[in-house]
């Protein structure tokens, strides 16, 4: 049987310190004086500069300082150049409200760079980041739409490959799309005061019926769309949406959790949801938490299923956020109950359970089909139970458990030891394969494998306080352990 041992994850094994805040201090994971690591500090802070009628100046001969003069032309900016920057050339920084150097010998650009930051006028001086006081992004140009890439020097070209893909994503219909919502805005403001309101009826036609006729071609078709929508009675009605977030990887949220995130006005969610699953939410809803640490406890169910439908009815649309699943012990059901008792429209979108999450982080199927020899016993049936004590004591049925099958056991840390007690009373094997999963399906999941003794033995010295989920059955023995190919790898195998 598998010696006790703190098997790492894969990620663990492979995790290269990465630095963030100041270059080079902090490796990841790390919390510096309760900094948590997503507060990554962001190197440039985005603008977008209006330059209609104002003065720039670029200085360089060469494709580049063209290309960068064609830029600001484009963006309205009244450009002077000049080839050099020499000794008396100061005047030429008058009244400019940026200044660009490319292809000029490196003394003048020098000079350019530290006489425009003693101004303080924004200077960027091409490929030479130390005499920039800003940074050019790469741009998607849909005007009226901009969208800027950047990654702050450190992976030019991932930032362009990147853009190639926005460029895909938002073909130029949206530029005329949006030009089509900045023509009908002032109309919008003065039918729809209410900001919400007016915030959603404009997200179902740019995001539905308007968008689709534009894409497709008609810019006349879409016009009319958007002056039915206008003289239309919007729909007041709010919703509520029960989404799985998931166990805490942004990437393992579903297409249509991410969406509905960015679309809602209020985010009510949990302890268990990440920053990094918030983070794909939109910027300026409200965020609402109703979850802490256990001992810091949480709002009452009952106070949340009231929040909920409150919300609801102020004709909010909301998300719901929580981690895994719903419907998996997470009281879904009972907010589902709520909502419909109130009349409140409501959706629940499934989310990837952490019985799922932490079977394939840590490579432990969950069933096995098995061909009846010894040693390879099927394996078909996968149980959920909660590991929450009542009055001190595990109330779950050990006799149907025991016979076989995988036992996914939530919450189960506290009451491992009564676990394997109910289990090995009811006749389970003592050596048979268990797991802790802690933090499954994020990139600092962590395992301890090993018997229900062993488990009970060693689990609370190993838990690092994270979500913990406890499997036991034949299938856990089957673990498999992913790897990755080596650099230079032949994969093609025999041909
Ligand atoms: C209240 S339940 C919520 C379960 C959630 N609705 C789901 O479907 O995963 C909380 C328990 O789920 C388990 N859990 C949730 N996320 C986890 C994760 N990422 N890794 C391991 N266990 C997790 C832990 O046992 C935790 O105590």
């Amino acid at each position: 049987m598998a010696s006790l041992t703190p098997a790492l994850s894969r990620r663990e094994r492979e995790q290269q310190p990465v630095l963030f805040g100041h270059p080079g201090q902090i490796p990841d994971g790390a919390c510096l004086g309760g900094v948590e690591p997503q507060l990554r500090r962001m190197q440039y802070f985005p603008i977008f500069l209006s330059l209609t009628g104002r003065r720039v100046l670029v200085i360089g001969e060469g494709e580049a300082a063209e290309r960068k003069a064609g830029a600001l032309r484009r963006a309205g900016g009244l450009v002077a150049t000049a080839p050099r920057f020499g000794a008396g050339d100061a005047g030429l920084l008058d009244d400019c409200a940026l200044v660009i150097g490319a292809d000029a010998p490196d003394d003048e650009l020098q000079a350019l760079s530290a006489a425009a930051q003693a101004r303080g006028i924004p200077v960027n001086i091409v490929d030479k980041p130390s005499l920039c006081s800003y940074i050019t992004p790469s741009v998607i140009d849909r005007a009226p739409l901009s969208i800027a890439v950047s990654s702050g020097g450190a992976a030019p070209v991932l930032a362009r490959l990147l853009r190639a893909r926005i460029e895909a994503m938002v073909p130029p219909a949206f530029g005329r799309l949006a030009a089509l919502a900045d023509r009908y805005k002032d109309e919008f403001r003065r039918r729809l005061p209410e900001v919400a309101l007016r915030r959603r009826v404009l997200e179902q036609a740019l995001g539905g019926r308007v968008a689709d006729l534009m894409l497709a071609g008609d810019d006349a078709a879409a016009d009319r769309e958007m002056q039915r929508v206008l003289q239309g009675e919007p729909d007041r009605a709010g919703i509520v949406y029960l989404v799985g977030a998931g166990p805490g990887a942004a990437d393992l949220l579903t297409l249509r959790a991410q969406r509905l995130m960015g679309e809602a006005d209020v985010i009510v969610h949990d302890r268990l949801v990440t920053q990094d699953v918030l983070d794909m939410a939109r910027r300026d809803a409200d965020r609402i938490s109703v979850g802490k640490s256990k001992s810091n406890h949480s709002l009452p169910q009952d106070e949340i299923n009231a929040l909920l439908v409150r919300l609801g009815q102020e004709g909010r649309k909301v998300v719901r956020l929580k981690g895994g699943d719903p419907f998996v012990f997470g009281r879904g059901g009972e907010e589902a109950a709520a909502l419909a008792a109130a009349g409140v429209a409501f959706e629940v979108v499934p989310g990837v359970t952490a019985a799922l999450a932490c079977a394939a982080g840590a490579g432990i199927p969950l069933t096995h089909r098995g061909d009846g020899a010894a040693g390879d016993g099927a394996v078909r049936t996968l149980t959920l139970a909660t590991g929450h004590l009542v009055d001190g004591a595990l109330d779950l049925d050990f006799g149907i458990l025991a016979r076989g099958g995988t036992l996914a056991v939530y919450m189960g840390l506290d009451s491992l030891p009564a676990l394997r007690d109910g289990l090995l009373a009811a006749g389970l094997d003592p050596g048979t394969p268990a797991a802790l999963v802690e933090r499954g399906g994020r990139a600092d999941q962590r395992e301890l494998m090993g018997t229900l003794d062993e488990l009970v033995a060693g689990g609370r010295a190993w838990s690092t306080g994270g979500p913990t989920l406890a499997l036991v059955g034949a299938a856990v023995g089957r673990q498999v352990r992913r790897h990755l190919p080596q650099p230079g790898q032949d994969l093609s195998g025999p041909v």
